[in-house]
């Protein structure tokens, strides 16, 4: 039994859509959310730059003490999980693995994936599945608009409606459709309209949960039976946020300012 959190990590609202999942799975955990928003969006940054900024992130959360950490960002994990993960103590995973294995169970092969820029240039999902599913036919694009929008909470107005139909309008029949950035999941009912129900959305966060909930099992590290707590803190405070996640987890929530000077870097 291990009582310390976990860790999650995004660049802003959109790893909140995994910390929901895994709050869904694991109620009694503990977890401590890091939001980048003050260098929100990820997707446009160089790898370079992806790579810094993922071990500052981690860094933060290992001074709060967790158990394991979450790479709650596709842009993050497609290029900087390979470059970072071996130089912990704790776990460190990432968001594609875990869903490619999934999808691998339920045979799909005829497989579209909407990312950022940054996640698509690295062919991070297109790697993993050509890996698990060698006769995977994939068709992938990057949205660069879509993540700021989800920021905005512009989820389900005219705009929203307007943009997704741009970006998902030249995919051909597929069997499902991967959100391959964290955000995506907050647009799942615009995408889901749009494409067809016979079209399944693949949601990170739901396989990611998955298996967190077996290192933790297989490592004797899970929590007790008390009812976990959320910790969230944020680089940049954003009132979006705090209105976008407290409507996704359905709660109030409290958001806490990282010092930088002191606590980031
Ligand atoms: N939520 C992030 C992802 O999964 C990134 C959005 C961004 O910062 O551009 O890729």
């Amino acid at each position: 039994m291990d009582n310390r959190p976990i860790g999650i990590f995004d660049s802003g609202v959109g790893g909140m859509t995994v910390l929901k999942a895994m709050k869904e799975k694991l109620p009694e955990e503990n977890f401590i959310y890091l939001g980048d928003t003050k260098r929100f969006p990820y997707g446009s940054k160089s790898k370079q730059t992806i790579i810094e900024l993922t071990k500052n992130g981690i860094d933060f959360l290992l001074k709060q003490n967790v158990k394991l950490v979450v790479i709650a960002c596709g842009t993050a994990t497609s290029q900087a999980l390979k470059e970072v993960q071996n130089n912990y103590q704790v776990p460190i995973l990432g968001v594609i693995e875990p869903t490619v294995q999934y999808i691998q169970t339920k045979q799909k092969t005829k497989i579209g994936v909407i990312a950022t820029t940054g996640t698509i240039r690295s062919r991070g999902w297109e790697n993993a599945i050509l890996q698990q599913i060698p006769e995977a036919q994939i068709q992938s694009i990057a949205c660069p608009l879509l993540a700021p929008m989800v920021e905005e909470g512009w989820t389900d107005n005219k705009i929203a409606k307007l943009v997704v139909k741009e970006y998902l309008k030249n995919f051909e029949k597929m069997d499902a459709l991967i959100l391959g950035c964290t955000h995506y999941p907050l647009l799942a009912t615009v995408i889901q309209k749009q494409l067809g129900k016979k079209v399944e959305l693949i949601n990170a966060g739901e396989h990611v949960a998955v298996q967190t909930q077996n290192i933790l099992q297989m490592s004797e590290q899970l929590a007790d039976g008390h009812s976990g707590k959320i910790k969230i803190y944020l680089t940049e405070t954003e009132e979006k946020f705090h209105q976008v996640a407290g409507q996704l987890l359905q709660q109030d929530i409290i958001i806490h300012q990282v010092q930088e000077e002191t606590e980031f870097i």
